[in-house]
């Protein structure tokens, strides 16, 4: 990893208490631009609640969530996507009652068939730009 770079995201002291039960208890970490971080441990670690203390589902007892050098732990989860940070969720099922083939065919319009295409077409930008 590399350490010289300054961190992108950081966790210090972040704790969060149910009662009288530490979920999270006290974890400092720094996600440094371009490092891919596994978080790994056993049911009930704290990964989820981590990720919901990063993320601002849930509220810190104590310490500080950092982005980009800005304390960000008190901010909503809006404003926290506004700064660029998202999460993907366990659960994966975009529409509970949808089965299969009616999951696969989201991605396509139902009038062409065709896939969504929301910033337009790669292939027609290269074709666009002048040969070199
Ligand atoms: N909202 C809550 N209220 C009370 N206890 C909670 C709450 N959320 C999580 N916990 C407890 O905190 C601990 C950590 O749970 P968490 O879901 O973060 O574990 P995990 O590492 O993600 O587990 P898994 O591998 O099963 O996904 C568990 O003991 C869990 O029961
Ligand atoms: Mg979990």
């Amino acid at each position: 990893m590399d350490h010289t770079t300054a961190p992108a995201l950081q966790t210090r002291n972040l704790t969060v208490r149910f009662g009288g039960h530490v979920a999270v208890d006290s974890v400092s970490y720094d996600f440094r631009p371009g490092c891919l971080v596994a978080i790994v441990g056993p049911n009930g670690a704290g990964k989820t609640t981590y990720f919901n203390l990063i993320s601002g589902q849930l509220r810190a007892s104590s310490g500080t969530v950092i982005h980009q050098g800005d304390d960000i732990t008190r901010l909503s989860v809006p404003e926290r996507t506004r700064r660029g940070i998202g999460r993907a969720f366990q659960l994966t099922n975009l529409f509970r009652d949808f089965r299969f083939s009616k999951t696969s065919g989201l991605p396509f319009r139902p009038d062409t068939r065709e896939p969504w295409t929301f910033f337009g077409s790669p292939m027609r930008t290269n074709s666009q730009s002048t040969p070199p």
